[in-house]
């Protein structure tokens, strides 16, 4: 558990009034890039608890204001992602999705080997479904801003399986092509330690095929922004990769 007083914003009196919060305490820290995100235990006055993630942004209101506004609307098109509870000063407040991170699952699915077939079927099918969350959040978002808005941060972290898939983490979203979300997807399921493994490659041929046929997305155009965000992940991380995947 988390001391309080680490915490720069704790929870605002007005969210703890509205949901009658006797005490709260910090439970952990995510791990976050940008941002410090919390995952905080209350107990209400009437004795039940509930677990809540508090988001506090690095960057200001603005991004803070732009992902609340997207959460309530997926939320209200029932699109899986975390139900926003309460926007504060600097923080936001949602709910708790207690899952297991992207990440964790395809290196699980990984670990166990090229010949269980079971994990590369259970992989494969986490990719239609993720193609599936895609669709319906792409309709979702160009219904209300009338135009294609992209999550463009796209890594796996920001996904986590909890019966069904869950997406968060959307103050990066902005105006742009289908292609460059899967693009920036492929790379980043490439390029996990350990990098470039048989197992990725493959996996990354699936996804590819699966979201290229879901989303009616342009294969060629879906490559260039693979190889485009390869190779900003290559300079970042000093990383060589393979030829084949330099254009
Ligand atoms: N609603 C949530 N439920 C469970 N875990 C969450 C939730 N929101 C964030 N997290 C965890 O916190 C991490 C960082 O949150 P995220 O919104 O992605 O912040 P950042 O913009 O800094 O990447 C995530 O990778 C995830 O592990
Ligand atoms: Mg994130």
């Amino acid at each position: 558990m988390i001391p309080n007083k680490e915490i720069s914003a704790p929870l605002e009196e007005k969210f703890i009034k509205q949901w009658e919060i006797k005490e709260y305490c910090l439970i952990k820290k995510f791990k976050s890039k940008k941002n410090q995100v919390y995952l905080i235990k209350a107990e209400m006055e009437s004795g039940l608890t509930e677990s809540f993630v508090l988001k506090e942004y690095a960057d200001g209101t603005k991004d803070m204001e732009k992902e609340a506004s997207i959460l309530h609307k997926l939320q209200e098109k029932k699109i899986h992602a975390p139900i926003l509870y309460y926007m504060g000063k600097k923080h936001i407040v949602m709910e708790y999705i207690q899952g297991q991170l992207f990440l964790d699952f395809f290196e699980e699915m990984e670990m166990a080997g090229p010949l269980e077939k079971e994990a590369w079927h259970t992989a494969c099918a986490t990719a239609s479904s993720l193609a599936y969350w895609f669709k319906n959040f792409y309709k979702v978002m160009e219904n209300h801003y009338g135009k294609t808005m992209i999550m463009y941060d796209i890594n796996l972290r920001n996904f986590i399986i909890r019966d069904e898939i869950y997406g968060f983490d959307f103050e990066d979203c902005r105006l742009g092509k289908k292609e460059t979300d899967t693009g920036r997807l492929c790379a980043y399921l490439l390029t996990y330690e350990p990098a470039f493994t048989d197992w990725k490659k493959e996996l990354v041929r699936e996804f590819f095929i699966i979201f290229t046929k879901n989303l009616d997305l342009d294969p060629s155009l879906v490559k260039e922004e693979m190889f485009k965000e390869l190779e900003s992940i290559s300079q970042r991380r000093k990383l060589v990769y393979p030829m084949e995947f330099k254009t």
